[in-house]
């Protein structure tokens, strides 16, 4: 087998954004683009020779391709074995267990997440390292200045490897192991919660629940802990099979795009509990009987309840949130006496707080939450944490929630998307608000009193790392909050996200609609930043 060394040109705009590179597949699939950046990270590691490399992805368009062409490189750029999924198939919170588990060097995950798949659609590339989570920025960094410097690729030349039959086989000198993408993944659920006590209530007759996969990657492992392991029946998964554009639809677990999910919930005869996860696997969305619980709840409540499940049951070291997450986890820390951090928007923020048992559990409110047994958030662990919990107190969802802000109080909160501006617009958008970040402290807006207005800088309390500009916040007196950030994930234009969060102690007024409840903060957010003005729309593309 011979290994060729391929001269090559570097291309500009291979910068690794929130969660890796992400592109439209057309963008991927010009001359050597994707060898570049495979090359580009394995330029930017060190002592990766004779290591183990996991490599899977969701199982969207070009995820088999991309898995050919990097178990080459890989082979000929001196890795000693790859462990790949079974069908190319691994989500992403599995990559995250292999590497952990197998003591690996690194991942590569092949997905651009909840964004639509197919030709016409998105792709993504994100490069995980040992502790299984997503490349720090100083790692991200490296690989985006070897890009723009490349010229030459490795590339074994050999025939494409079986990725359906388990086992291994030679690949030059590389060893290439086709693993079963479920299992080592459903054996660490096992471990972490009460898995006799969730079949019993699934099995109980008084309970049903709707997982809903949206032809993603998660119907595998959905039809093996849910159907399978805890007797709740095929029928309890729907579109459960990955399909290499997810049916046409847009894999993100929320209100707008798992409408089918939704219209269940919220209909006649509605099932107890409902669930959808994201086109990796890492989202998760909850939902109970007619009743929506917002990530930023969600995380918040997991947090309160935590020692109901066997896998935390000895307490939480701290927990951690995304700046723009509400602070409704705050309170539960305070209350429960441990530390909550706010982290950039970005799951290999947590990563070092993890690490150093800092924080047990994290969220954001972009529909991830996690903990330390992985380093990726985890959609299918959140929904068998809630059925852990539902399985214990034998309430509704709903019940458990509105306790919840009796106790707490609730945290009134939406998000308001603006995809597809203009970056030219978005970015005017943003440099205003920066400037008018100084005269706003202490002014009146509406019934509003300016508490403190930034763009949020982050230093890390582990390594000591600045990460500046992660979002313009104002925050008022009563603790209300209106957060700008462009998105950074999108691959068209720019993607403006609104974040609005108020808190609401007084029981008797928890009942609003958010959209109501926050009325005054979304006018106001709109006279700060001129959004209809500068972005000539006159309305959000989607509410979340
Ligand atoms: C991905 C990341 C999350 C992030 C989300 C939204 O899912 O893993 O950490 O919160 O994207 O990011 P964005 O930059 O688009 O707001
Ligand atoms: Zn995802």
């Amino acid at each position: 087998m011979s290994i060729n060394t391929v001269y090559t040109q570097p291309f500009s705009d291979q910068k690794p954004g929130t969660s890796g590179l992400r592109k439209q597949v057309t963008v991927f699939q010009q001359f050597h683009y994707l060898e570049n950046f495979i090359q580009s990270i394995f330029d930017s590691l060190d002592n990766y020779q004779g290591q183990t490399l996991v490599v899977g992805g969701d199982g969207r368009f070009y995820n088999r391709h991309a898995i050919q062409v990097i178990l080459k490189m890989a082979a000929a750029n001196g890795f000693g074995k790859v462990l790949v999924g079974q069908n190319g198939i691994l989500s992403t919170p599995a990559v995250s267990c292999v590497i952990r588990q197998n003591k690996a060097y690194g991942g590569i995950v092949l997905s651009a997440s909840h964004n639509p798949g197919g030709p016409d659609g998105d792709f993504g590339i994100k490069y995980n390292i040992g502790n299984g989570g997503p490349a720090p920025e100083k790692v991200t960094e490296a690989i985006y200045a070897r890009s723009k410097e490349i010229d030459v690729y490795r590339i074994t030349e050999a025939d494409d490897v079986n990725l359906d039959q388990l086992g291994t086989s030679q690949l030059g000198e590389m060893t290439v192991e086709v693993i079963d993408s479920v299992q080592d993944y459903a054996q660490l659920m096992e471990s972490l919660f009460d898995f006799d006590r969730i079949r019993q209530l699934l099995t109980s007759g008084g309970f049903s629940l709707i997982v809903d996969s949206m032809h993603a990657v998660t119907g595998p492992y959905a039809h093996a802990l849910f159907a399978d392991r805890l007797g709740a029946g095929a029928d309890s998964v729907m579109n459960g099979k990955p399909l290499e554009d997810f049916g046409g639809g847009h894999p993100d677990p929320n209100l707008v795009y798992a409408h089918e999910l939704v219209e269940q919930l919220f209909g006649d005869n509605a099932p107890n509990f409902g669930a959808a996860s994201d086109g990796d696997g890492d989202r998760n969305m909850i939902l109970g009987q007619r009743f929506f619980v917002t990530p930023s709840d969600s995380l918040a409540i997991l947090t309160a309840n935590a020692k109901l499940v066997p896998g935390y049951q000895n307490g939480l070291a701290g927990v951690a949130r995304s700046m723009p997450t509400s602070q409704a986890v705050d309170r539960v820390a305070a209350k429960l006496g441990f530390d909550c951090y706010e982290t950039p928007t970005g799951w290999k923020f947590f990563g070092n707080l993890l690490d150093a048992d800092k924080a047990t559990l994290c969220g954001e409110e972009s529909f991830g939450t996690g903990s330390n047994h992985v380093r990726e958030k985890d959609g299918l662990w959140a929904v068998l944490f809630w059925l852990n919990i539902l399985a214990v107190r034998q309430q509704s969802v709903e019940s458990i929630v509105k306790e919840h802000w009796q106790e707490y109080g609730r945290n009134y909160y939406s998000r308001h998307d603006y995809e597809a501006v203009d970056s030219e617009k978005a970015n005017t958008l943003m440099a205003n608000l920066r400037g008018k970040l100084a005269k706003l402290k202490g002014q009146k807006l509406g019934q509003y009193e300016v508490d403190y207005a930034d763009d949020f800088s982050y230093t890390d309390p582990v390594d000591g790392s600045v990460s500046q500009k992660q979002g313009v916040r104002i925050g008022f007196t009563d603790g209300s909050r209106i957060v700008f950030r462009l998105s950074g994930t999108g691959t068209q234009g720019a993607t403006l996200r609104v974040y609005l969060e108020s808190y609401e102690p007084d029981v008797s007024k928890q009942g609003l609609d958010p959209q109501d409840a926050l009325a005054p903060l979304i006018t106001l957010a709109d006279e700060v930043a001129q959004i209809r003005t500068l972005t000539g729309r006159d309305e959000p593309t989607v509410i979340t």
